[in-house]
């Protein structure tokens, strides 16, 4: 979704400065052109140099602004060029002189002069970053309509733990693809449940599957793009839950089934991608059983069906999305079953061969349409593609 998108970083003078190449470098790979505005600031961390080479486009300094090349005016052709501003990390100095409207240098007069989306990341000590001033600017500036995303908790290079620091790569990413995309869901509840059940043998044996959750959590990211507020009930996962998200970690299918219920009336979507184990030991035996006292025999009894109980409850305007594994020849015949037996309004269907593979293979029926779409790609380009047509059918 960043692909051909025209990007401008702004880089100030903070540590993470450094970070900002990493950024710039996971843009470009997504397809964005990128091209970069220094600060004075920044330009003591980090040089144009580093940006022009990972992103084969102009870096500009504080002392091209009132001095360019090339007939240009700065300030307004960068401004005219981009479609959304990232500035990250974002200098509590360079806070102050944006919330005051002050554009004594480029990347302030970059900002006034524009007026799409931006980002801004503040990456600060700790203190800093707690000062009333520095609060106050970012109130003022959210007031404005700039995006802020808050800084992670986490040891600051100052030596201090606590507020200050820029965020993940993979959370930056997600929010600037979020300032980019339309927001169909802008205001709605998405609930999703992802990655494996455990059903326990005893204290510390367990039934469970390979399910890895990535594709709930491609979702969540997605349903987060999109604009949602994101529910996300979830076993193990391979892949932390993205920045923003509600996560509801559970173990059980009861425990999975109990959060779904409570959450689900609050949601106008709910996406049941979770591997669920099937079948549970009947009676979990207590503590730890000595291996010579495991029963060679189990009992076993089945888990409930979590889109069975959802559907039963399901009022109108909601919207249920189940996904199914499904053997290739078979699948098309089994998924129109499964939409219609559960009472789901679209089934994501999987072909068994896109368990392992990197990439995903989606089939998704709904009850309105004939014919499957069929999505293929990374999961989360996926992801993004069933929850837009989703998003339409609400
Ligand atoms: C080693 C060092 C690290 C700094 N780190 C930060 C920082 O992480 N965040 C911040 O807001 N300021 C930091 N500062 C202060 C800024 O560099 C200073 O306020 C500068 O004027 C910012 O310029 P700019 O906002 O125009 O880039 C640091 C200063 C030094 C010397």
């Amino acid at each position: 979704m960043l692909e051909g998108r025209h990007l401008l970083l702004g880089v100030c003078g903070g540590i993470a400065a450094y970070k900002s190449a990493e950024l710039a470098r996971a843009l470009v790979r997504q397809g964005a052109q990128v091209r970069t505005v220094l600060t004075t600031g920044a330009e003591a961390f980090v040089t144009p140099l580093l940006f022009e080479a990972l992103t084969r486009e102009r870096a500009f300094r504080q002392k091209d602004f009132l001095n360019p090349q090339g007939g240009l005016i700065l300030h307004t052709d960068l401004a005219a060029w981009a479609e959304a501003v990232v500035v990250a990390p974002a200098t509590a100095s360079f806070l102050s002189k944006l919330s005051r409207g002050e554009p004594s240098d480029l990347l302030t007069a970059v900002l006034m002069a524009f007026s799409g989306p931006v980002l801004l990341a503040p990456a600060m000590n700790l203190h800093m970053w707690r000062h009333p001033a520095t609060q106050e600017n970012v109130s003022r500036l959210r007031r404005f309509g700039y995006q802020v995303v808050e800084p992670e908790e986490g040891s600051l290079a100052c030596g201090l733990t606590g507020p200050g620091r820029l965020p993940p790569l993979e959370d930056l990413l997600l929010e600037i693809k979020a300032l980019l995309s339309e927001k169909p869901l802008s205001g709605k509840r998405v609930l999703l449940t992802g990655g494996p059940t455990r059903e326990p043998l005893d204290a510390v044996r367990f039934f469970s599957n390979p399910s890895s959750g990535r594709m709930a959590v491609a979702l969540a990211q997605a349903a987060r793009i999109l604009g949602a507020e994101v529910y996300l009930v979830h076993g193990s996962l391979a892949v932390a839950p993205p920045r923003g998200v509600r996560s509801y970690p559970v173990q059980r299918a009861e425990e999975m089934l109990a959060e779904a219920l409570r959450l689900f009336p609050e949601c106008a979507i709910a996406v049941l991608a979770a591997a669920v184990c099937d079948l549970a030991p009947e009676e979990p035996l207590p503590g730890k059983t000595p291996k010579e006292a495991l029963p060679r025999v189990l009992r076993l009894r089945p888990t409930p069906d979590i889109a069975r109980e959802l559907a039963a409850r399901k009022r109108p305007g909601q919207l249920l999305v189940g996904f199914a594994l499904e053997e290739r020849e078979k699948l098309e015949d089994r998924a129109r079953r499964k939409l219609t037996e559960k009472g789901f309004d679209f089934l994501a269907a999987n072909p068994l061969e896109s368990l392992e593979a990197e990439d995903t293979e989606v089939w998704l029926f709904s009850r309105e349409r004939e014919t499957p779409r069929i999505l293929k790609g990374s999961k989360e380009r996926v992801a993004l593609e069933l929850l837009g047509e989703v998003a339409r059918a609400l």
